[in-house]
């Protein structure tokens, strides 16, 4: 006697279509949701855009390559969260392009990096790690300190944000280039870490 199930079971061109069938209605049951629930489409409340010395931080943290040693994404893991604070959430990324989540970790995970140290450890960490951590194996960054911004390209980059829908104002634009004018490289970035993952508090 030969069942419905037994026909599928014995051509294998068949059993491939609803094979895929069954695969991609399951990834879009868990994937089209995700464009439009409230929790994944918009910031955490009382976020913040990025200021614009910050912003230029960010560009430098993607120029030096930070995010290639550093993920910036904690997972809801025990072991995360007693190690880096409250696990990411969608919201706190929504204004952030491209995402900077990363995936490897030769140094700790930074999403939450924000606050943990003053501006001077930073300083002196990003100088030569081994001054503050003696075991550390991560590159210093000392000509940051030497460069100073133009802020040439800062109106223009706010801009840019605001066109992905990071709700900056005219004026916030306008006064850009003058917010950056004479802050160096290592001010920015320094800027840009110490608001990492602060929406969110965490008791870490
Ligand atoms: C080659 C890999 C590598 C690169 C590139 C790198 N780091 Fe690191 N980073 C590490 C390692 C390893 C540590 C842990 C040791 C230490 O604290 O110095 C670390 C630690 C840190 C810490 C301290 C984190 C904590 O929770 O204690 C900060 C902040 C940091 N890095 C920022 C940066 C920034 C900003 C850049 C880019 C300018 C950068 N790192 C580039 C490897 C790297």
């Amino acid at each position: 006697m030969s069942t419905s199930h037994e026909i599928v079971e014995k051509n294998v061109g068949l059993m491939i279509v609803l094979i895929i069938v069954a695969i991609s209605f399951g990834g879009l049951v868990e994937i089209v949701p995700l464009f439009f629930q409230k929790e994944t489409t918009q910031p955490v409340a009382g976020m913040k855009p990025l200021t614009a010395l910050q912003m230029e931080g960010r560009d430098i943290y993607i120029r030096e390559g930070c995010h290639v040693c550093h993920s910036q994404m904690i997972r809801p893991l025990r072991a995360e969260t007693e190690r880096y604070g409250h696990y990411s959430v969608a919201g706190e990324s929504v204004w952030d392009h491209p995402f900077l989540w990363g995936s490897k970790r030769t140094g700790p995970d930074l999403a939450r990096v924000g606050g943990r140290y003053s501006d001077d450890w930073q300083r002196a960490h990003l100088m030569n790690p081994r001054d503050v951590v003696p075991e550390s194996n991560m590159p210093g960054f000392p000509w940051l300190a030497e460069r100073e911004l133009t802020g040439e390209h800062t109106s223009k980059k706010l801009e840019v944000f605001r066109n992905f829908g990071v709700p900056y104002t005219e004026e916030e634009i306008r006064k850009a280039p003058y917010e950056v004018q004479g802050k160096t490289e290592m001010d920015a970035l320094i800027a840009y870490l110490q608001q990492l993952g602060t929406v969110i508090k965490s008791k870490r």
